[in-house]
């Protein structure tokens, strides 16, 4: 057996760290510690923890509490420990308690007490709040990069499906005929939802709870404002105790994530359908599609089914977070400490998951063929057939019960739509072949290319319709891809 990922993170041995202790007698049971330590899963807060401590040094510097050498030294070994962290050279044991004892361990070991003074003024609680929200602004920015790939591969197949003719569906029925690439833009749509919903999340998130101390700000004379700008934040906390017992933002985050992965599923299960035998939309590239162990034949969709199936742990870790925090009396209390994996694992799984999806996506063939054969399946064009009488000024209700009788009369008769002829018509209902008012007649309106055309208003499916919503879209995308990176 490997070594899980957690196994790997902490090192064997080494003294017990704590950075408490001066009032206990004994030290603390096996079983405490066990279930206290967190080092396993918070030591990737460890870039964002060094970030903060640089800034903070700065503050105390500022304040008179580091001298200009002791500064230098602590920002040089600040920068030392990053690099050990990175290359490996300095891990965390079995004895630190979690990230911030990790880090301070490794700054006593390259500075002696000096290492000592970079706790003056703050508290692992107002730190480790800085430092998710860092981790999280940080990883937001990638989560978005990788759904901005989604959006762009599904609008590439819509552009090349403009006007390819798809069977619309409600309840899983052919309703009405759709432009493909129109159903393909109402996914990016629902992504580009995504991404505006964690843009909106992280002008809400960009607030430094640093500063805050253990609950109720410090009596040194620090300058969190200072310390937020330095961390790119927009403003620090302006209410110590909010600002170390909030987590609105971790919730808000999942939220976010959730909503994401379930537009993932459904997606997910939009091309399941597809690519079934039944449907045969589309053929799944080789790369993006898995085989049977017993059965020759098989290509699985379990790229779309993994999608699916994850979305279940992005709802589920977030009911978690909303769990901890129901019931909490301000301020800090040890189950926030609950709040990290949940994190983690939600941010872990969408970087998992839509690359796949992507991929999916962007190396799919459409059956174009087949499907602009089955568009008009299941008497589609009916809607179209009522809505000419309409515009001959029949009442609706006597249209839509004219166009009924006509798909009975065709299921009886065994025909469909587009085989009838003036004289079927004729036999149906009057108004069918009533010459009132211009424009085409009824066998004019019975075919897809042009019931797709006619929907030509704002939002509707006319290949035109959907050129210009995705020449829209490419701009919308386009700037969330520079949000993303930083531009
Ligand atoms: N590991 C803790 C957490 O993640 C850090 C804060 C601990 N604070 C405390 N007062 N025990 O929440």
């Amino acid at each position: 057996m490997g070594k899980s990922r957690e196994e790997e993170t902490v090192a064997e041995g080494g003294k017990p760290m704590r950075l408490w202790g001066g009032r206990f007698e004994g030290g603390p049971a096996d079983a405490l510690t066990r279930l206290s330590v967190s080092v396993q899963f918070d030591w990737r807060l460890a870039p964002y923890d060094l970030l903060a401590s640089r800034a903070h040094a700065r503050v105390l510097h500022r304040a008179g509490l580091l001298s200009d050498d002791e500064l230098t030294r602590m920002l040089g070994a600040l920068e030392d420990l990053e690099e050990a962290c990175r290359s490996g050279s300095f891990r965390p044991t079995v004895a630190d308690e979690d990230v911030h004892t990790a880090l301070e361990r490794g700054l006593l070991e390259r500075l002696g007490s000096l290492g000592g003074k970079l706790r003056a003024g703050r508290s692992r609680n107002d730190q480790v709040a800085t430092d998710l929200r860092l981790y999280l602004r940080d990883h937001v920015r990638h989560i978005v990069s990788r759904l901005v790939e989604l959006e762009t591969a599904l609008m590439s197949q819509a552009e090349e499906h403009a006007a390819t003719a798809a069977p619309g569906m409600t309840h899983l029925q052919h309703a009405q005929p759709v432009s493909f690439g129109h159903q393909l833009l109402a996914h990016v749509h629902a992504i580009a939802r995504d991404v505006d919903r964690l843009r909106d999340w992280d002008r809400r998130a960009a607030v430094s709870p640093l500063g805050a101390g253990a609950l109720a700000g410090s009596s040194l004379p620090l300058d969190p404002q200072a310390v937020a700008e330095e961390l790119g934040f927009t403003s620090a906390a302006p209410n110590s105790m909010d600002a170390v017992a909030d987590r609105d933002f971790a919730a808000e985050f999942l939220f976010c994530a959730a909503m994401a992965g379930v537009h993932l599923s459904r997606l997910g299960e939009e091309i399941v359908l597809w690519a079934s035998q039944e449907f045969h939309w589309i053929e799944m590239d080789d790369a993006y599609s898995t085989g049977s162990s017993i059965m020759p034949q098989k290509k699985n969709p379990d790229v779309a089914e993994l999608a699916r199936g994850k979305s279940g742990r992005l709802i589920g870790n977030l009911m978690t977070m909303l769990t901890i925090l129901k019931g909490l009396p301000l301020t800090y209390n040890r189950d926030l400490q609950e709040d990290k994996e949940p994190i983690f694992d939600t941010v872990d799984t969408l970087l998992l998951v839509l690359p796949a999806m992507s991929g999916l996506v962007a190396t799919m063939r459409v059956n174009t063929a087949r499907l602009e054969t089955s568009a008009p399946d299941g008497f589609a064009l009916a809607t179209d057939l009522a809505e000419l009488l309409v515009r001959k000024g029949v009442p609706f209700r006597d249209a839509h019960e004219a166009v009924g009788h006509l798909v009975v009369w065709c299921q009886v008769n065994d025909t469909t739509f587009e085989k009838l002829t003036e004289e079927d018509l004729a036999k149906i209902s009057p108004h069918f072949t009533a010459a009132t008012g211009e424009g085409p007649g009824a066998l004019d309106v019975l075919n897809v290319q042009g019931a797709l055309a006619s929907r030509k208003a704002f939002g509707g499916t006319a290949p035109d319709r959907v050129r210009d919503q995705l020449a829209a879209l490419r701009e919308i995308v386009d700037g969330q891809a520079a949000w993303a990176s930083g531009s």
